[in-house]
This record gives C-alpha cells, structure tokens and sequence, in this order.
C-alpha cells in the first residue's frame, strides 16, 4: 500500500469508530460550526491542535502558518481573524508557539533560506527588539527558547493591535487573547500571557478611535 493510501485507509477506520461512539456524531456537525476558540498556531506537524488539546470537530478553528505569525498585512490570517471574530464570535484567540521552533531557529540563524527570509524577517525584527535580554543568555538553545517565548508574546500583542479585535472588544466585550507555549519534550502547553477584553494596549499609537469604520 502507498503511503497516502494509509491516510485514507485510517480515515474511514476513524469515521467508523466516531460513527459507532455517537450514530449522530457527523450529523450533528453539518448544519452549523460554533467553535469557542480560534487556534493560530505553527505548521510543525507535532504540534496538531486538537489532538494535543484533546478536543474535537467542530470545537476550534484554525489557522497555522509557519512559526505562528500574526502578521499586520497577511490577508489570510487576517480574513480567519475577521471570520473567526465577528462572524463565528469565538470566545478566546490562542497563539500557540512551541519550544524547538524550526522557524524561529532558522530566524536566529544567518543562513539565507530563499523565499522564507521575507517571512522569518519578522521574527529578526523581534530579536532586535529583545536583544539585550537575548544577548545576556548564555547558551543557544536558553536563547532560541526564550525568542520563541518573545515571539508568542509579540503576536498576541499583534492581535490585540489588529482593528478587528480592538472593535470586537468594544462591541461584546471579547475575545480573550491568550498566547501559550507547547513543550515537545513532554506535550505539555505552558500559558505565557492572556489579554483580557479592553485591556490597554502595549501603546496608544495602535489604538484606534473610529472603529466605526470597517477594518
Ligand atoms: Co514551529
């Protein structure tokens, strides 16, 4: 059997079983999505959200991209946030990094890696912002851990800066941010910070007055 063969062999295995746990298990999940949470998280593929989270269909919605970046002009976090804010009205936005980020790394790193330099450019610009803290620790691996912390704590900030959220906030008072750190050694998710509803922001030159206007 081919190896993409095996995905879909397991595939029906596991619909069987959700079938036989709950006969209305898929039924139940067609008409409409109601996920509590937006999920944006790195695309390391040992960091599968619902698995390490114990949840299942229909209970987060997700976004993944490489590093879990929160990126300003990124039309496509962007439209996930937006869906996920005012349409879905999820209750909580969790950036979920991990420890031993291959992104993060080839970010600390001087090593050209073609097109992903323009991307990992944001967590240089991290760096930069931190390096005193950084250039104090002592070892690589101390120092690439503590990035991956900074980084996690960047985009939540990032998040709460984004008109979308700062209009939801007023509006219905929500959504929490919260920005949590995945251990690969253990599987264990460490929180690191939350923003809670109108909380102020890091500073007023990201707040926005007129959010009457649409984004
Ligand atoms: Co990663």
């Amino acid at each position: 059997m081919q190896q993409y063969e095996q995905l879909l062999k397991a595939n029906k295995a596991w619909a069987d079983r959700m079938v036989e746990q709950d006969p209305n298990f898929f039924e139940s999940l067609v008409e409409v999505q109601r996920p509590a949470f937006l999920w944006i998280g790195c695309a390391d593929s040992r960091v599968p959200p619902n698995e390490i989270t114990g949840t299942r269909p229909g209970d987060i919605f997700i976004h993944r991209n490489v590093a879990n970046l929160v990126i300003h002009t990124d039309m496509n976090m962007l439209s996930v946030l937006q869906y996920a804010v005012e349409v879905l009205e999820v209750k909580h936005v969790i950036v979920c990094g991990h420890y031993g980020c291959g992104g993060v790394k080839a970010a600390m790193s001087r090593h050209s890696y073609g097109l992903i330099n323009k991307w990992l450019r944001h967590i240089k610009d991290i760096y930069r912002l931190h390096v005193d803290e950084l250039a104090g620790i002592q070892t690589e691996e101390a120092r690439l851990n503590r990035l991956i912390e900074l980084n996690i704590i960047e985009q939540v900030n990032n998040l709460a800066d984004t008109s979308i959220v700062q209009r939801a906030w007023k509006g219905r008072n929500g959504p929490h941010l919260h920005g949590w750190v995945y251990d690969l050694h253990n599987g264990i998710i460490n929180p690191l910070i939350d923003i809670a509803a109108n909380t102020p922001l890091e500073h007023e030159i990201y707040e926005y007055d007129d959010l009457d206007v649409q984004h």
